[in-house]
Protein backbone atom coordinates (compact mmCIF):
# COMPACT_ATOMS: atom_id res chain seq x y z
CA UNK A 1 0.00 0.00 0.00
CA UNK A 2 2.64 2.22 0.76
CA UNK A 3 4.51 1.63 -2.43
CA UNK A 4 1.29 1.98 -4.14
CA UNK A 5 1.21 5.85 -2.50
CA UNK A 6 4.78 6.48 -3.36
CA UNK A 7 4.54 5.70 -6.86
CA UNK A 8 1.28 7.34 -7.08
CA UNK A 9 3.10 10.52 -5.16
CA UNK A 10 6.17 10.31 -7.76
CA UNK A 11 3.81 9.72 -10.50
CA UNK A 12 2.04 13.24 -9.92
CA UNK A 13 5.38 14.78 -9.45
CA UNK A 14 6.86 13.90 -12.72
CA UNK A 15 3.47 15.38 -14.49
CA UNK A 16 3.38 18.38 -12.39
CA UNK A 17 7.17 19.11 -13.84
CA UNK A 18 6.02 17.84 -17.13
CA UNK A 19 3.14 20.89 -17.15
CA UNK A 20 5.74 23.21 -15.90
CA UNK A 21 8.56 22.87 -17.86
CA UNK A 22 6.60 22.16 -21.37
CA UNK A 23 5.83 24.96 -23.30
CA UNK A 24 1.72 26.16 -22.96
CA UNK A 25 -0.12 23.76 -25.71
CA UNK A 26 -1.52 27.36 -27.55
CA UNK A 27 2.32 28.76 -28.18
CA UNK A 28 2.79 28.96 -31.59
CA UNK A 29 2.74 26.99 -33.32
CA UNK A 30 0.01 26.23 -31.38
CA UNK A 31 -0.51 22.74 -33.19
CA UNK A 32 2.92 21.55 -32.51
CA UNK A 33 2.99 22.08 -29.00
CA UNK A 34 -0.87 20.79 -28.51
CA UNK A 35 1.02 17.70 -30.34
CA UNK A 36 3.60 17.66 -28.11
CA UNK A 37 1.10 17.32 -24.83
CA UNK A 38 -1.29 14.94 -26.45
CA UNK A 39 1.33 12.29 -26.04
CA UNK A 40 2.97 13.73 -22.96
CA UNK A 41 0.05 13.74 -20.87
CA UNK A 42 -1.51 10.69 -22.04
CA UNK A 43 0.01 9.36 -18.80
CA UNK A 44 1.87 6.13 -19.16
CA UNK A 45 3.45 4.20 -16.34
CA UNK A 46 6.42 6.95 -16.10
CA UNK A 47 8.71 4.66 -15.00
CA UNK A 48 11.88 6.09 -16.38
CA UNK A 49 10.90 9.16 -14.40
CA UNK A 50 9.94 7.78 -11.73
CA UNK A 51 13.29 5.69 -11.16
CA UNK A 52 15.56 9.14 -11.92
CA UNK A 53 13.54 10.72 -9.04
CA UNK A 54 13.65 7.32 -6.80
CA UNK A 55 17.43 6.76 -7.15
CA UNK A 56 18.12 10.63 -6.17
CA UNK A 57 16.32 10.22 -3.40
CA UNK A 58 18.13 7.54 -1.82
CA UNK A 59 20.64 10.21 -0.06
CA UNK A 60 18.68 12.75 0.71
CA UNK A 61 21.16 15.25 1.93
CA UNK A 62 20.53 19.32 1.76
CA UNK A 63 21.71 21.04 -0.90
CA UNK A 64 21.05 18.27 -3.28
CA UNK A 65 19.70 19.58 -7.09
CA UNK A 66 16.35 19.09 -7.86
CA UNK A 67 15.63 15.77 -10.06
CA UNK A 68 12.43 16.84 -11.24
CA UNK A 69 14.25 18.44 -14.65
CA UNK A 70 16.28 15.30 -15.52
CA UNK A 71 13.06 13.37 -14.60
CA UNK A 72 11.04 15.46 -17.34
CA UNK A 73 13.79 15.47 -19.93
CA UNK A 74 13.89 11.68 -19.73
CA UNK A 75 10.04 11.12 -19.86
CA UNK A 76 10.31 13.67 -23.02
CA UNK A 77 13.02 11.76 -24.51
CA UNK A 78 11.01 8.26 -24.27
CA UNK A 79 7.59 9.85 -25.64
CA UNK A 80 9.55 10.73 -28.81
CA UNK A 81 10.76 7.58 -28.78
CA UNK A 82 7.29 6.24 -29.14
CA UNK A 83 6.15 8.69 -31.54
CA UNK A 84 8.12 7.69 -33.91
CA UNK A 85 7.88 4.17 -33.36
CA UNK A 86 4.52 4.50 -33.94
CA UNK A 87 4.71 5.99 -37.55
CA UNK A 88 3.72 3.92 -40.56
CA UNK A 89 7.09 3.60 -41.74
CA UNK A 90 8.44 1.96 -38.17
CA UNK A 91 5.27 -0.01 -36.38
CA UNK A 92 2.77 1.27 -37.81
CA UNK A 93 0.35 1.47 -34.44
CA UNK A 94 -2.53 3.31 -34.07
CA UNK A 95 -3.21 3.03 -30.60
CA UNK A 96 -0.91 4.63 -27.74
CA UNK A 97 -1.34 4.98 -24.01
CA UNK A 98 -4.79 4.20 -24.42
CA UNK A 99 -5.68 7.34 -27.26
CA UNK A 100 -5.39 7.09 -30.99
CA UNK A 101 -1.70 7.76 -31.68
CA UNK A 102 -0.29 11.05 -32.97
CA UNK A 103 -0.41 10.58 -36.12
CA UNK A 104 -3.31 9.33 -36.60
CA UNK A 105 -4.89 12.27 -33.97
CA UNK A 106 -3.23 14.98 -35.89
CA UNK A 107 -1.07 13.63 -39.13
CA UNK A 108 2.13 12.17 -39.86
CA UNK A 109 4.29 15.56 -40.55
CA UNK A 110 3.24 17.25 -37.09
CA UNK A 111 4.40 13.53 -35.54
CA UNK A 112 7.31 13.62 -37.32
CA UNK A 113 7.64 17.32 -36.09
CA UNK A 114 6.40 16.70 -32.34
CA UNK A 115 9.10 13.84 -31.72
CA UNK A 116 11.55 15.97 -32.96
CA UNK A 117 10.48 19.10 -31.12
CA UNK A 118 10.56 17.10 -27.36
CA UNK A 119 13.77 15.25 -28.92
CA UNK A 120 15.45 18.39 -28.74
CA UNK A 121 13.55 20.15 -25.10
CA UNK A 122 15.37 16.88 -23.08
CA UNK A 123 18.86 18.41 -23.59
CA UNK A 124 18.07 22.18 -24.24
CA UNK A 125 15.76 21.61 -20.64
CA UNK A 126 19.10 19.97 -18.55
CA UNK A 127 21.23 22.40 -20.36
CA UNK A 128 19.11 25.29 -18.80
CA UNK A 129 17.65 23.95 -15.35
CA UNK A 130 21.47 22.95 -14.56
CA UNK A 131 23.34 25.81 -15.94
CA UNK A 132 24.59 26.69 -12.17
CA UNK A 133 25.97 23.29 -11.97
CA UNK A 134 28.33 22.93 -15.31
CA UNK A 135 29.86 19.44 -14.27
CA UNK A 136 26.23 17.76 -13.48
CA UNK A 137 24.74 19.31 -16.58
CA UNK A 138 27.69 17.94 -18.82
CA UNK A 139 26.88 14.30 -17.38
CA UNK A 140 23.83 14.27 -17.18
CA UNK A 141 23.65 15.50 -21.45
CA UNK A 142 26.33 13.13 -22.29
CA UNK A 143 24.48 10.32 -20.65
CA UNK A 144 21.34 11.11 -22.03
CA UNK A 145 23.40 11.86 -25.68
CA UNK A 146 24.71 8.10 -25.80
CA UNK A 147 22.27 6.97 -25.02
CA UNK A 148 19.75 8.23 -27.14
CA UNK A 149 22.12 7.82 -30.11
CA UNK A 150 23.05 6.03 -33.27
CA UNK A 151 24.96 3.17 -31.00
CA UNK A 152 22.02 2.75 -28.50
CA UNK A 153 18.22 3.32 -28.77
CA UNK A 154 18.52 4.60 -32.58
CA UNK A 155 20.80 2.26 -33.09
CA UNK A 156 18.52 -1.07 -31.50
CA UNK A 157 15.17 0.32 -33.16
CA UNK A 158 17.24 -0.12 -36.66
CA UNK A 159 18.23 -3.31 -35.92
CA UNK A 160 14.46 -3.83 -34.58
CA UNK A 161 12.93 -2.68 -38.09
CA UNK A 162 16.21 -4.51 -40.14
CA UNK A 163 15.11 -7.93 -38.01
CA UNK A 164 11.41 -7.83 -39.89
CA UNK A 165 12.70 -8.13 -42.90
CA UNK A 166 15.68 -10.22 -42.23
CA UNK A 167 13.53 -13.14 -40.31
CA UNK A 168 16.10 -15.67 -39.19
CA UNK A 169 17.04 -13.33 -36.52
CA UNK A 170 19.63 -14.99 -33.73
CA UNK A 171 19.54 -14.85 -29.87
CA UNK A 172 22.40 -12.73 -30.26
CA UNK A 173 20.99 -10.01 -31.66
CA UNK A 174 17.73 -10.33 -29.90
CA UNK A 175 20.12 -8.64 -27.21
CA UNK A 176 21.47 -6.18 -28.97
CA UNK A 177 18.07 -5.33 -30.18
CA UNK A 178 16.58 -5.00 -26.50
CA UNK A 179 19.65 -3.87 -24.49
CA UNK A 180 19.41 -0.76 -26.97
CA UNK A 181 15.95 -0.16 -27.55
CA UNK A 182 15.30 -0.41 -24.69
CA UNK A 183 17.15 -1.22 -21.41
CA UNK A 184 19.32 1.57 -22.64
CA UNK A 185 16.90 4.25 -21.31
CA UNK A 186 16.24 2.12 -17.87
CA UNK A 187 19.70 2.31 -17.49
CA UNK A 188 20.55 6.15 -18.14
CA UNK A 189 17.45 6.75 -15.76
CA UNK A 190 18.81 5.17 -13.22
CA UNK A 191 22.63 6.22 -13.63
CA UNK A 192 21.01 10.15 -14.23
CA UNK A 193 20.04 9.79 -10.52
CA UNK A 194 22.90 8.53 -9.43
CA UNK A 195 24.85 11.39 -11.41
CA UNK A 196 22.29 13.64 -9.50
CA UNK A 197 23.75 12.24 -6.24
CA UNK A 198 27.01 13.00 -7.47
CA UNK A 199 27.95 9.43 -6.71
CA UNK A 200 31.74 8.03 -7.66
CA UNK A 201 32.08 5.33 -10.38
CA UNK A 202 31.38 2.26 -8.40
CA UNK A 203 27.65 2.67 -7.56
CA UNK A 204 27.34 4.17 -10.78
CA UNK A 205 28.45 1.16 -12.73
CA UNK A 206 26.17 -1.17 -10.07
CA UNK A 207 23.04 1.15 -11.41
CA UNK A 208 24.40 0.35 -14.97
CA UNK A 209 23.88 -3.49 -14.00
CA UNK A 210 21.05 -3.01 -12.45
CA UNK A 211 19.23 -0.90 -15.95
CA UNK A 212 20.76 -4.00 -17.83
CA UNK A 213 18.86 -6.64 -16.06
CA UNK A 214 15.53 -4.02 -15.21
CA UNK A 215 15.89 -3.50 -18.65
CA UNK A 216 16.22 -6.62 -20.98
CA UNK A 217 13.05 -7.71 -18.13
CA UNK A 218 10.98 -5.17 -18.92
CA UNK A 219 10.91 -6.28 -22.98
CA UNK A 220 10.48 -9.47 -22.10
CA UNK A 221 7.62 -8.75 -20.16
CA UNK A 222 6.65 -6.23 -23.41
CA UNK A 223 6.95 -8.50 -25.45
CA UNK A 224 5.02 -11.57 -23.55
CA UNK A 225 2.69 -8.82 -23.50
CA UNK A 226 2.26 -7.84 -26.65
CA UNK A 227 1.17 -11.65 -27.17
CA UNK A 228 -1.08 -12.41 -24.19
CA UNK A 229 -2.85 -9.11 -23.06
CA UNK A 230 -5.39 -7.31 -24.59
CA UNK A 231 -5.19 -3.57 -26.16
CA UNK A 232 -7.59 -2.29 -23.71
CA UNK A 233 -5.84 -2.79 -20.81
CA UNK A 234 -2.26 -2.06 -22.52
CA UNK A 235 -3.76 0.86 -23.83
CA UNK A 236 -1.53 -0.15 -27.31
CA UNK A 237 -2.35 -2.94 -30.10
CA UNK A 238 -1.28 -5.95 -29.01
CA UNK A 239 -0.39 -9.08 -31.53
CA UNK A 240 1.55 -7.04 -33.62
CA UNK A 241 5.16 -8.50 -32.66
CA UNK A 242 3.66 -11.54 -34.18
CA UNK A 243 1.91 -10.63 -37.85
CA UNK A 244 5.07 -8.23 -38.12
CA UNK A 245 7.55 -10.80 -37.46
CA UNK A 246 9.28 -9.14 -34.90
CA UNK A 247 12.72 -10.81 -33.43
CA UNK A 248 11.23 -10.93 -30.03
CA UNK A 249 11.67 -13.23 -27.06
CA UNK A 250 8.35 -15.19 -27.19
CA UNK A 251 9.52 -15.55 -30.94
CA UNK A 252 12.81 -17.06 -30.40
CA UNK A 253 12.28 -18.71 -26.92
CA UNK A 254 8.93 -19.37 -26.31
CA UNK A 255 6.07 -18.15 -23.83
CA UNK A 256 7.61 -20.61 -20.61
CA UNK A 257 10.96 -19.54 -20.68
CA UNK A 258 10.75 -15.99 -22.02
CA UNK A 259 8.53 -15.70 -18.66
CA UNK A 260 11.57 -17.43 -16.93
CA UNK A 261 14.00 -15.36 -18.04
CA UNK A 262 11.87 -11.75 -16.97
CA UNK A 263 12.12 -13.59 -13.48
CA UNK A 264 15.94 -14.21 -13.48
CA UNK A 265 16.68 -11.15 -14.74
CA UNK A 266 14.48 -8.91 -12.44
CA UNK A 267 15.75 -11.21 -9.54
CA UNK A 268 19.29 -10.24 -10.85
CA UNK A 269 18.47 -6.45 -10.96
CA UNK A 270 17.09 -6.68 -7.57
CA UNK A 271 20.26 -8.43 -5.74
CA UNK A 272 22.44 -5.84 -7.61
CA UNK A 273 20.36 -3.28 -6.04
CA UNK A 274 21.13 -4.54 -2.40
CA UNK A 275 24.77 -2.88 -3.07
CA UNK A 276 23.38 0.57 -3.25
CA UNK A 277 23.38 2.61 0.05
CA UNK A 278 20.13 3.98 1.21
CA UNK A 279 17.05 1.90 1.62
CA UNK A 280 15.88 0.80 -2.03
CA UNK A 281 12.52 -1.00 -0.48
CA UNK A 282 10.48 0.95 -2.89
CA UNK A 283 13.05 0.96 -6.02
CA UNK A 284 12.63 -3.10 -4.96
CA UNK A 285 9.36 -3.01 -5.16
CA UNK A 286 9.09 -1.58 -8.13
CA UNK A 287 11.28 -2.96 -10.41
CA UNK A 288 8.83 -6.36 -8.84
CA UNK A 289 5.86 -4.74 -9.60
CA UNK A 290 6.93 -4.09 -13.81
CA UNK A 291 7.80 -8.35 -13.75
CA UNK A 292 4.72 -9.23 -12.15
CA UNK A 293 2.61 -7.55 -14.86
CA UNK A 294 2.98 -10.90 -16.87
CA UNK A 295 1.06 -12.81 -13.83
C1 LIG B 1 7.14 1.23 -24.27
O1 LIG B 1 7.59 1.72 -23.05
C2 LIG B 1 8.31 0.99 -25.17
C3 LIG B 1 9.19 -0.06 -24.69
C4 LIG B 1 10.43 0.17 -24.45
C5 LIG B 1 8.68 -1.39 -24.51
P1 LIG B 1 6.62 1.78 -21.82
O2 LIG B 1 5.91 0.45 -21.65
O3 LIG B 1 7.38 2.28 -20.63
O4 LIG B 1 5.56 2.86 -22.28
P2 LIG B 1 4.76 3.93 -21.41
O5 LIG B 1 5.71 5.05 -21.13
O6 LIG B 1 4.27 3.26 -20.16
O7 LIG B 1 3.64 4.37 -22.31
C1 LIG C 1 9.93 0.13 -28.81
O1 LIG C 1 9.76 -1.22 -28.69
C2 LIG C 1 11.06 0.65 -28.07
C3 LIG C 1 11.17 2.11 -28.30
C4 LIG C 1 10.17 2.93 -28.48
C5 LIG C 1 12.48 2.68 -28.35
P1 LIG C 1 8.32 -1.70 -29.16
O2 LIG C 1 8.05 -1.32 -30.55
O3 LIG C 1 8.16 -3.13 -28.75
O4 LIG C 1 7.42 -0.82 -28.18
P2 LIG C 1 5.84 -0.82 -28.20
O5 LIG C 1 5.41 -2.25 -27.95
O6 LIG C 1 5.42 -0.28 -29.53
O7 LIG C 1 5.51 0.08 -27.03
MG1 LIG D 1 9.17 -0.89 -32.26
MG1 LIG E 1 6.24 -0.44 -31.35
MG1 LIG F 1 6.38 -4.00 -27.91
Amino acid sequence: MEVTNKLKNLVERVESGINRWMPPADTRPARLHAAMRYSLEAGGKRLRPVLVLAVAELDVQAGKPDALPAAVAIECLHTYSLIHDDLPCMDDDDLRRGRPTLHREFDEATALLAGDALLTHAFGLLAEAYADRPVLAHALIAELARTAGSQRLIGGQMEDLLGEAKGNATPADLEYIHLNKTAAMIETALVMGGLLLDWPEQPLKCLRQIGRDLGLAFQIVDDILDVTADSATLGKTTGKDEATEKTTYVRLHGLAASRALAETRTRSAVATLQQLPGDTSFLEDLMTSMAARIH
